[in-house]
This record gives structure tokens, C-alpha cells and sequence, in this order.
């Protein structure tokens, strides 16, 4: 059973991400569970205040921290096993290597920061790891919470189904996925690749592994170098440059 403690302002954005295809399926089977929490319901005084100004100035709302701290405590009462989690744009990035790793664990809380920031001392004292989903700066945390629901309840065994399907996938060897195609054959006059009618397996193993490379050296030459460091993949790339 994996499980998600969601913290955030904004409980309704989850209404509907979980209610469909896998993730509403593992929920059906009892394989996951999602609780949010609204970290209104923790703040200490009557307005249900949640921010406040920044200490030194400065545009903008800061997210206390007593709210936050309270409703990390709530969720970790029974069970010190969480790992917390704060989402932010300051974080670590998060990718499939670290995607993986925390598919080794099973229980998580999520804390979700909105307005210009959480104060420090939550992801300083107070959480495992600060992550962030991309260089880019999103209004909140809700989605980056879902990004990481989805792509580390995939990687836990019994999830996708078909364990093959993730080996080959994006990212799994350090390359992009090569194309795929369906029926029909001519699409407004766009053929599929010959190849792959062929019923050659090696020569349709070749091709594939060729565009993987080919489509990584075009639209991402940072993750071609890292690939490189693996021998095989390295065998692979020298032997197309040789053929080009
Ligand atoms: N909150 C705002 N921007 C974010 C990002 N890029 N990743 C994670 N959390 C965020």
C-alpha cells in the first residue's frame, strides 16, 4: 500500500486527478491512498490566517510556519515513517532517478507551498527533502505534488501492469523513447517506418535504439553525454557516427 498525505490551501484543486485511469484503479484495489489535508485547519488563530509578511521586506505573502509544522505533526502522529516533503522552485529537481528512489518507500507527506514561499525553517528543520519539478516557477506546489504521485506510484511494483513497459520508456537507459506508431499504415499520406512491418526483430531492435539515440542527440545533447558513461550505449553511438 503506497500512501500520500497531501498538505495544502487549496484541498479542492485534488478533486479530480485521482478519478481516473491508473492511479483511480490502485485506489480501487486498496494499492493507494490519498488523504488531503487543509492547512487552514491547523493555523492558531481565528481567521485561519495561513501567511503573513516577510521579515527584511519585500513584495509578497511568506506561508508561516506554524501551520505547516502542526499539520506535518498531525499526519506523522501514529507513524515517524513519513517522509516530508516540501515542493518548492528552490528544491532539489526531482527527475526519474529520483522518481525511483522514492519508489522505494511507501508513505509520504506532500506539503504544498503557495504565495512567494514557506519560511524556511519548514523545509530547513522540519522536512526530508525540498524538491522541485522544473526551472520554472509554478503558483504552488498542488501540481508538483501530483507530478511526484504520479511518476513514483508508477515505478512501485503492481502498478503499471507491464514491467517492460517502464524499462524501455523514456529516460529508463538515459535516452528518449523512440517513435512509435499504430494502424493505420498511411496516415493523409504519412507512412510508418518500413522497418517495423518488416517482422525483422533485430533489424526493427536496431532502428529503434538508432532513433533513441538520434532523437536524444537532437532535442536533449545534456542527456546524450551522460548516457555516454554507459558502455553499451557508448558501443551504440559510435557504431551510428561510424555509419553516418
Ligand atoms: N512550486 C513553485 N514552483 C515549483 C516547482 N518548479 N517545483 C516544485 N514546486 C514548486
Amino acid at each position: 500500500m503506497l500512501h500520500f498525505k497531501i498538505l495544502s490551501i487549496f484541498p479542492k484543486y485534488f478533486a479530480s486527478p485521482f478519478m481516473d485511469g491508473l492511479l483511480k484503479q490502485a485506489i480501487g484495489k486498496g494499492n493507494l491512498k490519498i488523504d488531503i489535508t487543509d492547512i487552514r485547519d491547523f493555523a492558531h488563530d481565528k481567521h485561519r490566517t495561513v501567511d503573513d509578511t516577510p521579515y527584511g521586506g519585500g513584495a509578497g505573502m511568506v506561508m508561516k510556519p506554524e501551520p505547516i509544522v502542526s499539520a506535518i505533526r498531525y499526519a506523522r502522529a501514529d507513524d515517524k515513517e513519513y517522509k516530508v516533503i516540501v515542493f518548492s522552485p528552490k528544491g532539489k529537481r526531482f527527475d526519474q532517478h529520483a522518481a525511483k528512489r522514492f519508489s522505494q518507500s511507501r508513505k509520504f507527506v506532500l506539503v504544498c507551498g503557495r504565495y512567494e514561499g514557506i519560511d524556511d525553517r519548514v523545509p530547513a528543520f522540519y522536512a526530508d527533502e525540498e524538491l522541485s519539478i522544473g526551472d520554472y516557477v509554478l503558483s504552488g506546489g498542488e501540481a508538483a505534488a501530483l507530478v511526484f504521485i504520479e511518476s513514483v506510484s508508477r515505478l512501485v511494483p503492481g502498478f503499471v501492469g507491464n514491467e517492460e513497459s517502464i524499462v524501455s520508456e523514456s529516460y529508463e537507459k538515459g535516452l528518449l523513447e523512440y517513435p512509435q506508431y499504430t494502424k493505420p499504415r498511411t496516415f493523409e499520406g504519412h507512412e510508418v517506418p518500413p522497418v517495423l512491418l518488416s517482422g525483422n526483430h533485430k533489424e526493427v531492435e536496431k532502428w529503434r535504439m538508432e532513433q533513441s539515440v538520434r532523437l536524444t542527440a537532437d532535442k536533449r545533447p545534456d542527456l546524450l553525454e551522460k548516457a555516454k558513461q554507459d558502455r553499451d550505449i557508448l558501443r551504440i553511438i559510435e557504431t551510428i557516427e561510424k555509419t553516418n
